[in-house]
This record gives C-alpha cells, structure tokens and sequence, in this order.
C-alpha cells in the first residue's frame, strides 16, 4: 500500500507534492510526509490525512525544486507522526519514500545496531536508508550505486525514491513489486505509484520494471537494472483526462463513480461490440485465443470484489462454453499447491493490477506451465504487465475505496469473453449469441434506469441505518451479487452483513432472523425466481424486514414483503449488472447517513501491495 510522489525540476516542489498525495490517499492515509531541501534537508510528517500534514505545513518556508512524499497505509509500527515517511538517515544526509515491505528488516537491523546505529521508528523503512548511507559512506560510491548495491541485499517489495542533501539535483528511484511511475517533462521529471499526480504535468510516462533504478541527476535521467545494466527507457503517451479523477460536482468519489456505470460499461464495450454486425472483437487475447477457445478448464483468481465478478463470470462461461471453471482466492491458491497442468487457462482479475496475492498467484501458475490472461482496470499495472494476454476494463480511474464500477467493467469484459469463446466453439446457437450481444448493448441504458431508485433506497437507508446485521441472499447470477452488496455494505458502514445463496440460509442462517434483521433479497423474474419467492416466505414467517430488488411490474414479491426497489428486466446472465446498482447505493447512503468516510474507510486502502 502506501502512495509515493518525487519531483525535480524548476517548479516549486511541495505544491505538485502535496496535490499528487491527495490524488494517492486512496492507496492509505493514516499519516502522511515530505521531505525538501531548503538550506538543508528538511522533513514533515504527521498522522492523519495530508489536510493534517498541510496544516502542519502553514506558515514553513518550503521553497525547495526537489521533494520527496508519502501517504501511507501502515505495515510495520502503528499509525503515529514517527513511523510516518519520508525516513532520515542517522547521519541526515538522506531521505526515503517506500511503499512495500522490506521483509529481511530484522537481520539488517541487527548489522547497523552492531555498528552503532540507532533508529527512531519501528519501520522496515527506517532500516533500508541507514543502510543505504552506510554503504555510500563506506564505499564513497554514488547514491545510485549505494541504492543498487542495497537493494541486491534485500528481500521484499518496493518503490522507493530517496534524495541527498548534498545534491540538490538528484533523485534515485527503484521498484520491484511496487508500482512506480516516472513522469517525464521538460527538464523535470514526476514519480508516484500511479499517474494520476503527473497528467496534469506531463501525459509522457515510463512505467519502470521490477529491479529497475532511475537516477535523475541534473536534469538528465538513466535507467540501469540491479546488475547495473543501462535500459533504454520506454516512453508512454497516456490518455487520461484530469476530469476523470475529479469528483465533478458529486460529493464522494464513490457516488461519482456509481453514476458513471452507464458510460464506463459503454467504454469497456466501446470498439470491441457491435450487435447489428454480431462482431465481438477482443485486440488483447490474439496469440493465445485458440488455446483459450479450446481450454480443457478455466481458473479465475482474485480477491475481494474482483472475486465476486470472478465468481459472476464462471456462471457466465459454464453456462455459454461448457468449460468447467473454478475460482479462487488468490490468497489461498498461492499458497495451497493446486494442480495446475500446462496449458490451463488462468484469469487474474484485479481493478488496480497491483494486488500482492493475485500477482503471486499468476506467478505460481505461470511456473507450472499456465497461460495467464489479466483483466486489469489499470493500464500499464504490474498484473497487465505479467500477463500473457487480457483485456483492460477500461473503466477509468477508480478513487472511492469500494470498487462499483470496476466490477461492472470486470463483468462485461468476462461476458464479451464468455461469448466469443462460445461462438467459435459453437457452445451457443447464433440466435442466443445475437441476442445476447443486443442486450449487452442495451445495458449501459438498464443501468441508467436502475440508478432512478436512488431517493427511494435513501428512505431505505434512513429506516436501517442503525441496524447491526444484515443479510443479502440471492440465487444463482444473483448469488455472487448478494455477496458482492454484503462487502459493500461492511466496508463502508461498518455493518456487519453476510452474504448466502438463499437457499442456504436453511442451513444457519435463518436462526439469526428476527423482527430487528433487515434481508436484502435479490429476486428478479429469472429461473430461480419461484424458490426465491420461498425463501422470502421462510423470511417473513420470522418476522424478518424484507428489502426486495425486483424486476420492474412484479406483482407477486411486493405484495409480501417490507420494501420494494425495481430493477428493470434483462438477460439472466446480465442481471448482477444491474441488480448490484441499487445495492452499491445502499451501502452508500447508509454509510453517509453514520457519517463514515465513504471514499476511505478505516483500515482499509486502494490496492493492497501487501500479503
Ligand atoms: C472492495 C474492494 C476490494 C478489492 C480487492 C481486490 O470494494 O475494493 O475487495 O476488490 O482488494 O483489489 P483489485 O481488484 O485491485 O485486485
């Protein structure tokens, strides 16, 4: 986790710093740093959010055109002003950003205490610089060779960038595991985690590889891997529009990024579907399309929400191209030695690209022969990058801390895929493949429509949001969608929800149901709909409150239960698109409604680069 920025160059450094830290507190924000250099090298940090850092800020000279900063989610030590970055070397000569974890920490610890070294944090963080000053003193040698001869001695993952008081036009930044970017300008050059602090500079951006080292020094910038072998850098146009990371008049992020589902569904269809031709064309699985075609299975590892739409997408492919699929948290199958022959087809769903247990998962499976295909939201993120072939989401950039529209991107991707493997199969009769592309057509327009209930689920909100459970309970494509509503809802509100297939709750669950437990039910008019009806009936014996997502002009389910919220009819297969619209407006307005930080909830970050 953690959010880095570096700049140098002719402009003022601690505005372009403490703005692109803003744009990265989605990566973790329980305290937060910089260092200039200003008559000496100089360092500010505090816990909390960068507005503490700011106001720590008000009224310092902070001339400097070189700064490092930091946001940061907390792995080693707790949250406090100390174990904040940037870290000081003992000697004060240098300063270091680091997001990743430093896992051989302790034994290098132990060799600078032995030489007399003190430390003042109980950071990973703190150890590397000393050591990376301990080896440029006794070396005499360059930063650059100092960091590279440092990082072959370490075990872990990193970005980092440290600057040198004593050399006012230098920066060195390295990463291996961590994302880094390096934003090129005119005679300045940006870092952070991701892009988002340098668009509004530069759209020229060089994604740097694991073990790679890139040292500006007055103006000029090389890149040599670990071996000390020069890389000829490659430079990126990027294409994203300041306006997309802003919050364009809405209050949180995440309700900008809900009310964006009907354009960024239609982007992530955008060039790749046309109904009226029945093309369906897919430009990132060419090389390796026939193997996926003809794959004997399917895996699909994940995590979390990208899980949930991993979980959607094997009903998607079982039902459409009858190739048996499992799906996997990333975090169990890099651990529990799964049998994976050569040739398995592996999916790797990741919003941010940067997962720590889906990148090691894909590594696992690569090793034993699997051809990998990523499905990224981030362009350019590590998980793209170590993929054989994919397909981005191309949902823009996601801020607000609980995906919404990345899982919508992520299922019609999975969907447009289902499809053209069935079609070249012959798994799916053309009538139902041209039906089913019209009506992934028509999705992004069912969308919209979902998102008109918004006041009705805000009456909702209000009447349960001091409730203490709650559970969500669906059926077959539904399933996963009540899972993916309980996520939403604890994460952001702090209610604890489960999530069951409904017919499950027999088996358990129906004992916590009382007058006070509020059900989210997802019943629309699909196969499954008359059991639901049964289970809303076993609900309702209990006394249980009923929410109700049903599909437009049903009359049956309104008449028994408490609350109704219409969604308009579609494909069964396509429901979760829109049938998870109206509970990402719940958990949002429940959340708003117990004042909780919507866009960063506690304890939780962006992308977790951590295991
Ligand atoms: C939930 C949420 C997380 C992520 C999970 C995986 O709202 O955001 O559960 O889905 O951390 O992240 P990615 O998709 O970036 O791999």
């Amino acid at each position: 986790m953690c959010g880095i920025v570096a700049y140098v160059g002719h402009q003022e450094a601690a505005p372009i710093i403490i703005k692109g830290l803003k744009r990265l507190e989605y990566r973790g924000y329980d305290s937060a740093g910089i260092s200039l250099l200003n008559g000496g090298l100089h360092v500010y940090k505090k816990k909390g959010k960068v507005a503490e850092l700011e106001a720590l800020l008000d009224g310092e000279s902070l001339s400097s055109k070189i700064g490092i900063g930091h946001t940061r989610w907390a792995t080693h030590g707790e949250p406090n002003d100390t174990n904040a970055h940037p870290h000081r070397s003992a000697s004060g000569n240098l300063t270091i950003i680091h997001n990743g974890i430093i896992e051989n920490y302790a034994a290098l610890k132990q060799e600078l205490l032995k030489k007399g070294y003190t430390f003042t944090s109980e950071t990973d963080t703190e150890v590397l610089i000393n050591f990376i000053d301990d080896i440029r003193q006794h070396q005499q040698c360059s930063l650059g060779e100092a960091v590279r001869q440092a990082l072959n001695a370490v075990v872990g993952a990193y970005a980092i960038v440290v600057m040198a008081e004593d050399n006012p036009g230098l920066l060195v930044a390295a990463r291996k595991g961590s994302p880094l970017v390096v934003g090129v300008g005119n005679g300045e050059y940006f870092f952070a985690s991701d892009a988002t602090p340098i668009i509004e500079y530069t759209n020229e951006v060089i994604y740097l590889n694991d073990f790679e080292i890139a040292v500006v020094n007055d103006g000029r910038l090389v890149i040599k891997d670990t071996s000390d072998i020069e890389k000829t850098p490659y430079i990126q146009t990027i294409n994203m529009e300041l306006e997309a990371i802003e919050k364009g008049g809405f209050e949180h992020f995440m309700l900008k990024e809900i009310y964006e589902q009907p354009r960024s569904i239609g982007d992530c269809m955008r060039g790749r579907l046309n109904a009226a031709e029945g093309r369906l064309v897919l430009g990132g699985i060419r090389e390796y399309s026939n193997k996926l075609t003809h794959a004997e299975r399917i895996l699909i590892v994940a995590c979390g929400t990208s899980w949930h739409a991993g979980l959607v997408s094997e009903y998607f492919i079982e039902e459409f191209c009858r190739i048996p699929v499992e799906v996997e948290y990333a975090s169990e199958f890099r651990y529990r030695n799964p049998v994976i022959n050569e040739g398995d087809v592996v999916f790797a769903i990741s919003q941010s690209g940067e997962t720590a247990d889906t990148l090691a998962a894909i590594e696992s499976a690569k090793a034993k022969g699997a051809i990998i295909f990523g499905l990224c939201n981030v362009v350019g993120s590590s998980i793209s990058r170590v993929s054989h072939e994919g397909a981005y989401t191309h949902a823009g950039p996601e801020i607000g801390v609980a995906s919404t529209k990345a899982f919508t991107a992520q299922l019609t991707v999975m969907f447009m895929i289902a499809l053209r493997i069935a079609h070249r199969k012959g798994t799916i009769a053309e009538s139902k493949y041209h039906q089913m592309l019209v009506e992934l057509e028509n999705i992004p327009g069912k969308v919209e429509e979902a998102l008109a209930v918004d006041n009705q689920i805000k009456e909702i909100a209000a009447r349960y949001k001091e409730a203490r459970n709650f559970l969500y309970l669906g059926r077959g494509y539904n399933f996963p969608v009540a899972l993916e509503g309980a996520l939403k809802l604890k994460e952001i509100s702090y209610i604890h929800a489960e999530g069951y297939p409904a017919a499950e709750m027999k088996h358990g669950p129906i004992a916590l149901i009382d007058e006070e437990m509020p059900v989210v039910f997802i019943a629309t008019q699909d196969s499954s709909y008359d059991k639901i009806v049964s289970n809303i009936q076993e609900v309702k014996a209990r006394k249980g409150k009923v929410i109700a997502i049903v599909t437009q002009g049903d009359t049956v389910i309104p008449a028994m239960v408490d609350h109704v919220i219409e969604v308009p009819a579609t494909e069964e297969a396509l429901m979760p698109l829109v049938t998870v619209i109206p509970l990402q407006l719940l958990s949002y307005h429940i959340a708003v409604m117990r004042n909780c930080n919507v866009d960063q909830p506690r304890n939780l970050a962006k992308s977790v680069t951590v295991e």
